[in-house]
């Protein structure tokens, strides 16, 4: 049965909340098991959708696999299919993950494409590039990627954009290429370093992880290791969001200011006050803040993220003056603006730049998500609107935040999560 998230605004958020573990080191840590034939151990892995969507893959391709209380136990000795179904990967493009490890493990393997999604084409030649410069062979045939290697060789290879996911892909291949591999122009999010340091304590030999280089040493084959999946950086950054729009005062728990950076700056500009308790706790306070209008380009890592802009556009939508967001990653992420704007809000949309003229208040409606983030920007907004906001496309929203509405209700929101009333029936 479908349902709805139904929230009551003008509440803000006041109390702490405890961040879960990264979604998006937890897939590619998931994925990269299958690189050992030993024993996985895996803790603070969030419960979400997309994480049972990877395990059910694992499980799929011949991997022992079990997730219970946050914690994963991998074991991808008889691992003994290298073809993942196209309605996994179809669902969940972070199944493509699975790609250089497969490679990596079998010397060849078939992996549907990833289609596009809601926020872009999301293409992924510069994976391709990467296994090729490592001597597979890659051909597109009925929309499967076919990688085949007799031998994997260590190589220079260049990426053409600092992609997240072909960073991962190609690193996890290199493991067991046979000498050195020097990636540049790498993607250097958090989460690559997570990865990084995921196979390094399996025995992998990397360095430079979170640097533009990283440069890999092959080895033969990669031992068991028990390994805690850092604290999820946007949830921390929504969360944050979440305090400053709705003008409460909260305590955001494993928000680890080293890596948030970029969005504690944007926000102390635009006027809220923002106290670093200790490494990985952030106390945000949005009451008798006066927002400002502030100015951001989304960038790849340490630039402003991109999976934040979409709440950070739901915080300006109520600052005094006028924003320009500009979304460079990405190229069709401001879908959730036309829900912002039924709530009241002001935002034209110029190609990739967004103009938000703040407007006094925002009143609650019906809205529907567009994707992840976007379901919490519409909540964002919820919490600050007048009235009423019944939020649909929990899909979207299951995929990225762990025990949601329970967090956002111990914050003190006016929050419950319901069957969908029944859709009207014509008359007859
Ligand atoms: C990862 O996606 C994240 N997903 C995304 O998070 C995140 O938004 C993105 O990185 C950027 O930070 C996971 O880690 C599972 P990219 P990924 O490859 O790897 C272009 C969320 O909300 N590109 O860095 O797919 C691409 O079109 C999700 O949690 C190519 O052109 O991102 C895009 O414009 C959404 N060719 C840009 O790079 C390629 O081969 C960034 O993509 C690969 C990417």
């Amino acid at each position: 049965m479908e349902e709805q998230i139904i929230i009551e605004g003008n509440t803000p958020l006041t109390g702490e909340v405890n961040i879960s573990g990264a979604k998006n080191s937890a897939l590619v840590i998931i994925a990269a098991a299958l690189l050992s034939k030993g024993d996985v151990y895996l803790d603070n892995v969030p419960n979400l959708t997309d994480i049972l969507t990877i395990i059910k893959l694992l499980k799929y391709i011949g991997a022992d696999v079990s997730f219970e209380n946050n914690s994963c136990y991998i074991n991808a000795k008889n691992i003994n299919e290298n073809v993942a179904p196209y309605e996994l990967v179809s669902t969940m493009r972070a199944s493509f993950f699975t790609l250089g490890p497969l490679l990596a493990r079998f010397g060849e393997a078939k992996m549907p494409l990833p289609g596009g999604c809601a926020i872009g084409s999301r293409p992924v030649d510069i994976h391709l590039k990467g296994f090729k410069a490592l001597g597979a062979d890659v051909e597109i045939e009925n929309g499967l990627a076919i990688v085949k290697a007799d031998k994997l060789v260590g190589a220079k290879i260049y990426l053409d954009f600092p992609s997240v996911g072909a960073t991962e892909n190609i690193l996890m291949a290199a493991a067991f290429a046979e000498g050195t591999s020097v990636i540049e122009n790498v993607a250097r999010e958090p989460e690559v370093v997570d990865l990084a340091n995921f196979l390094n304590s399996m025995g992998a030999r990397i360095i430079g992880a979170g640097t533009p280089t990283i440069i890999v040493e092959g080895v033969q084959n990669l031992g068991s290791t028990k390994y805690k999946i850092m604290p999820d950086r946007i949830e921390a950054g929504s969360f944050m969001i979440a305090g400053a729009a709705s003008g409460g005062d909260i305590i955001v728990n494993h928000a680890e200011e080293k890596v948030l950076h970029s969005l504690i700056s944007k926000m102390l500009e635009a006027g809220v006050k923002v106290n670093i308790l200790s490494d990985d706790k952030i106390r945000v306070i949005g009451k008798n803040c006066h927002l400002k209008s502030v100015n951001l380009k989304t960038l790849p890592y340490p630039g402003f993220f991109t999976d934040l802009q979409s709440q950070m556009v739901a915080l300006l939508a109520r600052a005094e003056g006028t924003s320009i967001v500009h979304e460079t990653v990405f190229e069709n992420r401001f879908m959730y603006v036309d829900e912002l704007n039924r709530m009241g809000a002001d935002i034209r949309i110029e190609s990739n730049f967004a103009i938000i003229k703040g407007v006094e208040k925002l009143s609650g409606a019906p809205v529907k998500a567009t994707d992840l983030r976007a379901a919490a920007a519409l909540a964002i907004s919820a919490f600050l609107a007048e009235g009423e906001t019944i939020i649909t496309g929990l899909e979207h929203l299951d995929r990225g935040y762990e025990s949601f509405t329970s967090k956002c209700s111990n914050l003190g929101a006016n929050i419950r999560r319901v069957p969908m009333e029944k859709p009207l029936v014509k008359a007859k």
